[in-house]
């Protein structure tokens, strides 16, 4: 099974970015740990971008290319509409991941535009989250 993890606006800052939140773990440091825990039985690609017109058109293309995404949003989850529309365009699952529990913090992050147009939202767990949607599709490709 071919799978896109998709991660937008300043999650290349892991590791340095307010860390009492997001934890001490750099983006590189997240590969390498779903790599070495789903290697053999998932193919893994790891995109990360700041543009949201990039991540649409990574989004239209992972169509073609793999059987799901796991996507991390960042601060679009909350108002992106072209993100949301650009998911419904598709026909294959999303996943949406967050590091955070986004329930627990400013009122404005409690909203995703992008949850309705997804399998499910994970949000708390940390780097597990991703595993858990990770999970996700080695269950339901058996
Ligand atoms: C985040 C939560 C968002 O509210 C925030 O803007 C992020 C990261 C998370 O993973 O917890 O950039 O998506």
């Amino acid at each position: 099974t071919k799978l896109l993890i998709l991660n937008g606006p300043n999650l290349n800052r892991l590791g340095k970015r307010e860390p009492d939140i997001y934890g001490k773990s750099s983006l590189k440091d997240l590969e390498e740990e779903l790599r070495s825990n789903f290697a053999e039985q998932l193919e893994l690609s790891f995109k990360q971008s700041n543009w949201e017109g990039q991540l649409i058109d990574w989004i239209h293309e992972a169509e073609e290319k793999y059987e799901g995404i796991v996507f991390n949003p960042g601060a679009f989850t909350h108002y992106s509409y072209a993100l949301r529309d650009a998911i419904a365009s598709i026909s294959i699952p999303v996943v949406e991941v967050h590091i955070s529990n986004v329930h627990a913090r400013e009122m404005f992050r409690s909203e995703s535009v992008i949850a309705p147009v997804c399998v499910g939202q994970i949000s708390g767990f940390g780097f597990d989250g991703y595993k858990m949607g990770l999970t996700y599709f080695l269950k339901r490709s058996g």
